[in-house]
């Protein structure tokens, strides 16, 4: 029998949303053997099982756990590493771990970035400029957000490249791409290397504080706040790390969005940065095309849901992208229209206690970028099929080839 759902097949990576409608339509709560977990893809199913004890987010321990003991003893360092991020945590670990992410990590220190993330960003166009032809995600969605992140975090400059590095074999790991049969060691190499690095840089801010999010951790942690040092060093690793990926991917399906949507294109352009406009264009991009496809959970006590039972040690995938085209939530869900006043309710950012730390820095981004790029490019179009990556739980390009001229 042909899967419903069939994650590995190349239309589907493409484009998921067929697939993922006739999974809501005939089998909305679907046990796929081949992924070994639940899928769910309604959006109330999805944002009820989103509050509920009953689904855990402590997966990497029953993973790790899982594992032959020689592929674990090779990976212990990223198994005790993984274990500290607030994500993978339920309470009481994981309010206590957010929390103290969350006093770093203020709106007000967000807000303040924005004239220096207009400044990376016209830097960024200038090189777009450069050629005639070019990979937008290459040379803007991905170092926008690394640049920004590494600036908030505390990170010179100079050390991105570096990070781009470990993070991306970290991210072969963590975002379950199917390609390398080597990620797990890769994986281990760049935590052991990263946590050397901002085990320094804390050690660095420890003595010479400045006014960046790694300061104000070390600060929290001197208060008492943090239990120890690889609490600390794997809350940056975990900002580095989710701050920068996802936000490439809204910025690359975005911008094929609006390659795809001449019209919609043209409107934004033609607001000219009308701030109410720009928001409700990003959330659009956002809910329509956003980076989250899924994440995942496990069963911690037997759970019940749309006549079906989840025994403890299932996974469950919660398929935002399915809810965020659910039309039992959204009007008329598969058109793109950057003017619809609901595409807001999305839940691209998650829901509920794990609701994502860094929207606000997220949204920024997109909403400087954006007019910028309208403003300053012309004649912007595709100039080769989209590369989309084959990860489960981020939907994002590799690549997006384009051409523009200087307005
Ligand atoms: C468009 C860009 C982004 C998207 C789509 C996104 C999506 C998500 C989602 C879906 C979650 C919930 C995961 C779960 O419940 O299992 C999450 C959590 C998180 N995100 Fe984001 N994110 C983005 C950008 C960022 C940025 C820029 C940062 C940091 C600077 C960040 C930091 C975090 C952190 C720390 C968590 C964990 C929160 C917790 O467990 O309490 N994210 N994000």
């Amino acid at each position: 029998m042909t899967a419903l759902f069939d994650a590995r097949n190349a239309a589907v990576i493409a484009d998921p949303y067929p697939a993922l409608a006739r999974l809501r339509e005939t089998d909305p709560v679907h046990w796929d053997a081949r992924l070994g977990g639940w899928l769910l893809t309604r959006y109330d199913d999805i944002r009820r099982s989103l509050r509920d004890p009953r689904l855990s987010s402590d997966r990497m321990r029953p993973f790790f756990a899982h594992l032959p003991e020689k592929t674990r003893d090779g990976m212990a360092d990223l198994g005790a590493h993984m274990a500290l991020w607030a994500v993978f945590n339920d309470p009481p670990d994981h309010t206590r771990l957010r929390g103290l992410m969350n006093r770093a990590f203020t709106t007000s220190a967000v807000a303040a970035l924005r004239p220096k993330v207009a400044t990376i960003v016209d830097g960024l166009v200038d090189t777009l400029l450069q050629e005639p032809e070019t990979d937008f995600i290459a040379r803007f969605a991905y170092p926008l957000p690394a640049t920004v992140i590494a600036l908030l975090i505390g990170v010179p400059l100079e050390d991105v490249e570096l990070l781009k590095q470990w993070s991306d074999d970290l991210g072969s790991f963590v975002l379950a791409s199917r390609l390398s049969a080597d990620k797990y060691s890769r994986a281990n190499a760049a935590i052991r290397e990263m946590n050397a690095y901002f085990g320094d840089l804390a050690e660095a801010r420890r003595r010479n504080p400045t006014d960046d999010v790694a300061s104000a951790m070390v600060a929290a942690q001197q208060r008492g706040d943090f239990l120890n040092r690889d609490e600390l060093v794997a809350a940056c690793v975990l900002l580095l790390f989710a701050g920068h990926e996802t936000t490439t991917h809204l910025l690359g399906n975005g911008m094929l969005a609006l390659l795809r949507h001449p019209a919609q294109m043209q409107a934004l352009r033609a607001g000219r940065g009308n701030e109410e406009q720009v928001s409700a264009a990003v959330e659009e991009m956002l809910r329509w095309d956003g980076p989250s496809l899924a994440q995942v959970r496990v069963v911690a006590a037997e759970y019940e849901l749309g006549g079906k039972v989840m025994q403890p040690g299932d996974r469950v995938f919660q398929m935002l992208a399915a809810a965020n085209r659910d039309p039992e939530t959204f009007v008329d869900p598969d058109r793109f229209d950057i003017a619809r006043a609901d595409s807001n309710r999305h839940l691209t950012f998650g829901f509920g206690i794990h609701f994502c730390l860094g929207a606000p820095l997220a949204r920024l981004e997109g909403q400087v970028a954006f007019p910028i790029l309208l403003e300053r490019l012309r004649d912007i179009a595709l100039a080769a099929p989209p590369d989309w990556s084959d990860s489960i739980v981020v939907r994002g390009l590799n690549g997006l080839q384009i051409r523009c001229i200087a307005a």
